[in-house]
């Protein structure tokens, strides 16, 4: 498979996890670029789960070697008992994961000015975030004040990290918030980097000394388009580029190594936290999609805000991040209904636009433009080949294609790598 960066196309939880563990099969690496442990990606194997946050999901297949890039953001602490998970159950982690010296490091100061930022906002202003301190993170590697993973094990860290929590500290108690404790911190950290220190390492020439001998690549993008800095709804999103563009500055995989961009999509819209979200629905189908979905986030057990597909939302994705092709994820949770509806434009202020508006304002006050096609009303599990889905399944699909000018490759009908239909047959 060639290098292939794989996006989420929406607002996040599109089924990322799972169409990694899908893929990486096809693969050498599998690389994390952007985000932090506000991520949640489900794997499901067989009865077994596994919720990955910071570390690829591609760890779950022997022998595949995994990259937390320069662009993620990691809690060193949280980063050690994940590795602790997956090691228990059974995926070591030694000569496989390789943490980038380039990546910053989340510290407790940086959760609690996050708490901080969304208790001050005001009512109805908050952002909603996963409260794992990755905006306070990013902010301080913009401001030119974080600390990377090079720093962490530099002699001179305790010193880096005291000026810091001094920093930080006058900060939480002008807010009248706790403040931290130096030693704490410290004595946390270093115990953090006694399993990290041998992961961490310069990831760009053992990345380019991949791509020269031909091995290929899966970038495992976090969060989603409409969630991306530049292009999400700002202010509503995260701390970093979550679409295409983020693979490459976050990995230093320069751009023209990248062959093929997989947009994950739902085939329906989901978003957890705050911010505009056109095709919501508040009545009994939202209910019913989040109860058969199980619309519920892998990091923070918030309940999701459920309704149609949007294919506004699909075409920006498809414009920003170059999309291929479409994963298409949890068909099967549509199984039960007689009607669906795809949102093809909004109607703002009187007028019909067919792109996302930048102005936060104008996305809010959005109306959705809505066609409707007959559900299936039928099972598609068990489905093994395209051709065996339901006539209006295939005709939904069909018309998703049509209307973002994208085809569907990868079909997913369930949590478990045997509920996929890949183009070819089954994985
Ligand atoms: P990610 O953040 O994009 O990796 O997605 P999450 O793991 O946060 O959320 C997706 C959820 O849907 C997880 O619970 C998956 O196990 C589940 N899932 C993935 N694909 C499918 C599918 O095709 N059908 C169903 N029913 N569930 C799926
Ligand atoms: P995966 O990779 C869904 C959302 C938060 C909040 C906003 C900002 O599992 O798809 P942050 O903590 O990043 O500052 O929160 O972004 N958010 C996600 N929503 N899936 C995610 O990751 C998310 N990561 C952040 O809910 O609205
Ligand atoms: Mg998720």
């Amino acid at each position: 498979m060639p290098n292939t960066i794989l996006i989420g196309a929406q607002w996040g939880d599109e089924g990322k996890g799972k169409i990694i563990d899908v893929l990486t099969e096809r693969v050498d690496w599998v690389v994390r670029a952007q985000g932090g442990n506000n991520a949640g990606h489900t794997v499901e194997i067989g009865e077994e789960r596994f919720v990955l946050h910071l570390v690829p999901s591609g760890i779950l297949h022997e022998g595949k070697r995994c990259v937390i890039g320069n662009g993620v953001v990691l809690d060193p602490v949280a980063l050690v008992e994940e590795i602790r998970g997956v090691t228990e159950r059974g995926f070591g982690v030694e000569g496989r994961l390789f943490i980038s010296d380039r990546a910053h490091a989340v510290f407790p100061y940086h959760r609690m000015l996050d708490a901080q930022g969304e208790a001050r906002r005001a009512k109805g202003d908050q952002i909603g975030t996963t409260l794992r301190g990755i905006g306070p993170a990013y902010g301080d590697k913009a401001s030119r004040f974080g600390l990377r993973m090079c720093d962490l094990i530099d002699p001179d860290f305790p010193g880096l990290l005291r000026s810091r929590v001094e920093d930080k500290n006058r900060v939480l108690a002008a807010l009248g918030a706790p403040v931290v404790d130096y030693d704490e911190v410290l004595a946390a950290t270093q115990s953090a980097l006694d399993v990290l220190r041998p992961l961490i390492c310069d990831t760009v020439p053992l990345l380019h000394g991949a791509v020269s001998r031909g091995e290929s690549m899966l970038f495992e993008g976090a969060q989603g388009i409409m969630l991306d800095i530049d292009f999400g709804t700002y202010p509503y999103v995260t701390s970093s580029n979550a679409g295409s563009g983020g693979a490459s500055t976050g990995s230093g995989v320069p751009p023209h190594r990248m062959s093929r961009v997989v947009g994950v999509v739902k085939a329906y819209t989901t978003r957890v936290g705050e911010g505009p979200f056109p095709t919501e629905l508040l009545d009994a189908d939202g209910e019913e999609i989040r109860r058969v979905g199980r619309e519920f986030g892998a990091t923070t057990g918030r309940p999701r805000r459920c309704g149609w597909f949007d294919a506004v939302v699909a075409r920006h994705a498809v414009m920003t991040c170059g999309v291929d092709e479409w994963a298409l994820t949890k068909m099967d949770v549509l199984d039960g209904f007689k009607t669906l509806k795809i949102c093809t434009a909004y109607e703002l202020d009187g007028r019909r636009i067919d792109a996302v508006p930048a102005n936060i304002r104008e996305m809010s006050r959005c109306r959705p433009v809505y066609e409707e096609m007959p559900g299936w009303l039928s099972t598609t599990r068990g489905a093994t080949r395209r051709e065996d889905l339901p006539e209006a399944a295939r005709q939904y699909m069909a018309r998703l294609e049509e209307i973002t000018g994208v085809p569907v490759g990868i079909v997913s009908l369930g949590p478990r790598r045997e509920d996929t239909l890949l183009p070819e047959g089954r994985p």
